[in-house]
């Protein structure tokens, strides 16, 4: 859902720097090194960054884990060179064969290769397995947080721009596109409460955005339902099913703070379920899981526990290997679907679901067999002993090797 590794993508590129026209305010960032990033402006705060806006080297960044500063706004500015965030939104078409997955980053990871750090990703998959993909670098990414109006990002660059809308009660959100590859819209209606990493329900005033050491995660939107009605290649496509939107900040890169990352998202009846499980590369044992079901809206369950008990609610995931889902041919892991049992022993309750895996959304390979692989597909289960219910999942699992060519890592102590 939000791995960014595009190495083996084309690189397309904006050249010609584009003014908006809505926004006035701008700040002075003569010598790279703005003090003032952030503006005032119609009660709305603007912050502004341009390919190759960075921090100086060796300057102290605002770098935000106030679990009450707002989920859309920036976390990290100005950008140094091991940091980085994304704003990520994701669907699944309600059949469970179509996928598309895009990211707005403000992130240095690939400014080595010339390309600045305002990348827009998206990847989109067809139901007869053809996937589409595109990467462009803006010359600029403007986020305004106007109170009452919600947050507004926005990548622009020559002919394109790039724009996501999120409602401040995050309940709602709009991904817009107009490029010559990519017009039109996603919209997603959310149908489970934002969260922090450690599962509170925000707002909380003591929840933690850090799932794994260095690295940040919010879930504004655990689930959704999705509307996407795009021109993508000349071609049209509109589907309904779900979706969902993450925010993501680190320290230090991906393969610095992440060893491996499962999560999966799927509607199911009136149920809906978000689980995401990082395992960290710097404290090597440490994995770190956390679940959500939502009926109708209402948290039934959540846990971050996985070792069994007699009193509290745990999980239990398994990766299915059958003959019945479709897997990966490039990675070693040849994943066909996944089985969720969320158990309160207390209630004496459990659900059970069951995710089988129709078509791949999005692959990215890495070496050594490892890399990261998105799934679309459908879900099935419910409360053990009640009827089955039915939807559209989506799954990704993502594991780095242990060495690499492609990435580096930038720890500092
Ligand atoms: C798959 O479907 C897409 C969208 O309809 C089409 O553009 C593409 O050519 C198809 N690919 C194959 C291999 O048939
Ligand atoms: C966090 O704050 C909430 C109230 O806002 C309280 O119910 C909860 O116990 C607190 N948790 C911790 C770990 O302090
Ligand atoms: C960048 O900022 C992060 C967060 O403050 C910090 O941990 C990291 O060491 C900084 N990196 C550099 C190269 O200064
Ligand atoms: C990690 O787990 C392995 C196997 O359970 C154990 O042998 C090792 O001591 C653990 N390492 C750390 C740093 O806890």
């Amino acid at each position: 859902m939000r791995a960014i590794f595009l190495l083996n993508l084309g690189l397309a590129l904006f050249s010609i720097p584009i003014a908006s026209s809505r926004h006035t305010i701008s700040t002075d960032r003569e010598g790279g090194d703005a003090e003032d990033h952030a503006a005032t402006s119609e009660g709305c705060i603007v912050s502004r960054m341009s390919r190759w806006d960075m921090a100086r080297t060796g300057k102290e960044i605002s770098f935000s884990t106030n679990p009450l500063d707002n989920f859309e706004a920036p976390r990290v500015e100005l950008l140094n060179s091991t940091t980085g965030e994304q704003w990520e939104f994701d669907g699944i078409s309600e059949d469970g064969r179509q996928a598309v997955m895009i990211g707005f980053y403000r992130d240095p990871s690939f400014a080595f290769l010339g390309t600045g750090n305002l990348r827009f990703y998206l990847e989109f998959s067809f139901p007869n397995g053809s996937r589409y993909s595109i990467v462009d670098y803006a010359e600029e990414s403007i986020i305004d947080i106007c109170t009452g109006r919600g947050t507004r990002g926005t990548w622009t660059g020559a002919g394109r721009t790039y724009t996501f809308e999120v409602s401040d009660s995050m309940s709602n959100a709009k991904v817009t596109m107009n490029s010559p590859e990519v017009s039109g819209t996603i919209t997603l209606e959310s149908i489970a409460p934002p969260r922090y990493a450690d599962n509170s329900i925000w707002p909380s005033p003591n929840a933690s955005t850090m799932p794994i050491p260095y690295f940040h995660w919010v879930e504004p939107i655990p689930a959704a339902n999705s509307k996407l009605d795009i021109i993508l290649n000349g071609k049209p496509v509109s589907w309904s099913g779900i979706g969902g939107h993450e925010r993501l900040w680190g320290a230090f890169n991906w393969y610095t703070c992440v060893h491996a990352m499962t999560a999966i998202r799927f509607r199911a009846g009136s149920y809906a379920v978000s689980l995401v499980e990082f395992n960290s590369n710097i404290y090597k044992n440490l994995t770190v899981s956390s679940v959500i079901l939502v009926q109708g809206g209402d948290v039934v369950f959540k846990t971050r526990r996985v070792q069994s008990s007699e009193t509290e609610d745990y999980m239990e995931l398994f990766k299915i290997y059958s003959s019945k889902g479709v897997t990966t041919s490039a990675l070693s892991d040849k994943v066909t679907g996944l089985e969720l049992i969320l158990r309160s022993p207390g209630r004496d309750l459990t659900w059970k679901f069951s995710l089988r895996h129709l078509n791949i959304g999005f692959e990215h390979r890495f070496s050594q067999g490892m890399g990261s692989t998105g799934y679309s597909g459908v879900a099935n289960g419910g409360l053990v002993g009640t009827g089955q219910n039915y939807g559209p999942a989506f799954s990704e699992v993502m594991m780095f090797p242990k060495k690499s060519l492609l990435f580096t890592q930038n720890y500092i102590g």
